[in-house]
């Protein structure tokens, strides 16, 4: 029988749900018909984000009312997830590396200016996004990675200190103890286990499969009400980030993208976030975009690049968004079979206050839709419009999980 992730999660692990990514229907109507109905003139300023980005809004909002820069005010926002350690998608607490080490990547571009800055595979330092404007303000570059990012960062001011958190640490010996060759009990170990293959989501091998990562998850020390979370990290790797773009009351715009990345990634591995073009793109004659979800699938579309282009041909911030997810569709033929193993949102925000939030899927799980968070005089999230009905599953498929 054909074994699909999405099949074992929702019937092994949270057991209440549809198989069928088709047959669902969206619990809350997306925000599609706002976003392609409303007409201008828009509000200004306004700042839209990723959902992880809410709470950082009314600051960030106020700081531009006050005549502040909107790069400044995008990086208020982001600056926020960086910090918060139990934000496991980006800086402080991201989720690491293979080698549980965290590597971030993060890019910026000021319209103002027309400038840009960015940094990949950043050890030690959180504020990466700050660090990518850095790269944009103090150097004749654009773009640093790795050690040469680290020292210029450390140059700058900034302090090195380990990312990596308890709860991240943990979630990482998880996925190392029970997806990795030689991690976990040895055959000399009393507790020995056969280790099981993948079969069908009802079968007893994945049963046990799950209640031996709760076991490990156990004996890891990762408290009980966090343990399905943990494992479907572990089994869908998931890909963080946050993007914000900013737009004042003078027409002036900026972006900026940061993020840990995909978590278990082989050291080194850049996303789209710190592609300039791919995770963040802006242009002051047309607007912002950006980018979270499957990195690999965005930078094959240029996707913010591709979004800010169809805008300057005269499409609006919805359509645009979706000419780029049906690009990333037509990478793939269309088969939904494939396409449900990668998501991706682009958050998109037009030069006069028109934006939109697109998805490829409603969201990653039945309860958990994409959304957008807007601050424009009022703070709210919003439900993404998605190209495809249905949730989909986290890129990559477990090996052996598929069936070609
Ligand atoms: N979108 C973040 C990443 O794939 O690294």
């Amino acid at each position: 029988m054909a074994f699909s992730r999405r099949e074992f999660i929702t019937t092994a692990v949270l057991g209440s749900l549809s198989l069928s990514v088709d047959a669902q229907e969206p619990k809350e109507k997306a925000s599609k018909v706002r976003q392609t109905m409303t007409t201008g003139p828009y509000p200004r300023p306004v700042i839209i984000c990723a959902a992880n980005g809410l709470n950082y809004l009314d600051d960030a909002y106020a700081f531009l009312k006050n005549g502040g820069d909107t790069l400044d005010a995008a990086l208020r926002v982001v600056k926020g997830p960086e910090d918060d350690p139990n934000d496991d998608s980006v800086g402080l607490g991201g989720l690491p590396n293979e080698e549980g080490v965290v590597e971030l990547d993060s890019c910026c571009m000021h319209g103002p200016t027309r400038r840009a800055g960015s940094v990949g595979g950043v050890r030690n330092i959180k504020n990466v996004s700050q660090v990518a404007k850095s790269v944009m303000a103090h150097t004749g570059h654009v773009m640093l990675v790795g050690e040469g990012a680290e020292r210029f960062a450390v140059a700058q001011g900034f302090s090195r200190e380990n990312l990596l958190t308890e709860h991240s640490r943990k979630i990482w010996l998880l996925w190392k103890e029970t997806h990795s060759d030689w991690w976990g009990p040895g055959l000399a170990n009393p507790n020995w286990k056969k280790r099981v293959k993948p079969g069908s989501p009802q079968s007893e091998e994945w049963q046990m499969k799950i209640k031996r990562m709760e076991e490990v998850a156990a004996d890891l020390g990762i408290e009980p009400g966090l343990r399905m979370c943990a494992i479907r990290k572990v089994i869908f790797p998931p890909t963080g980030t946050i993007h914000c773009s900013a737009l004042n009351d003078k027409g002036e715009i900026s972006g900026s993208t940061t993020t840990s990345g995909l978590a278990w990634k082989i050291p080194g591995r850049v996303g789209d976030s710190p592609i300039i073009g791919a995770g963040c793109y802006t242009d002051q004659d047309v607007g912002s975009a950006g980018a979270t979800g499957s990195g690999e699938e965005n930078i094959k579309v240029a996707g913010a690049h591709t979004i800010i282009e169809n805008m300057r041909r005269g499409m609006s911030p919805l359509d645009a968004g979706m000419d780029a997810l049906k690009r990333i569709a037509r990478n793939y033929n269309g088969d939904k079979d494939r396409l449900k193993y990668t998501d991706m949102t682009y958050y998109v925000l037009r030069k006069d206050g028109a934006w939109a939030g697109v998805s490829l899927w409603e969201g990653y799980e039945a309860d958990k839709p994409h959304r957008i968070a807007v601050h424009d005089g009022t703070k709210r999230a919003e439900k993404t419009a998605n190209l495809f009905p249905g949730f989909s599953q986290a890129w990559p498929p477990t090996p052996g999980s598929l069936v070609y």
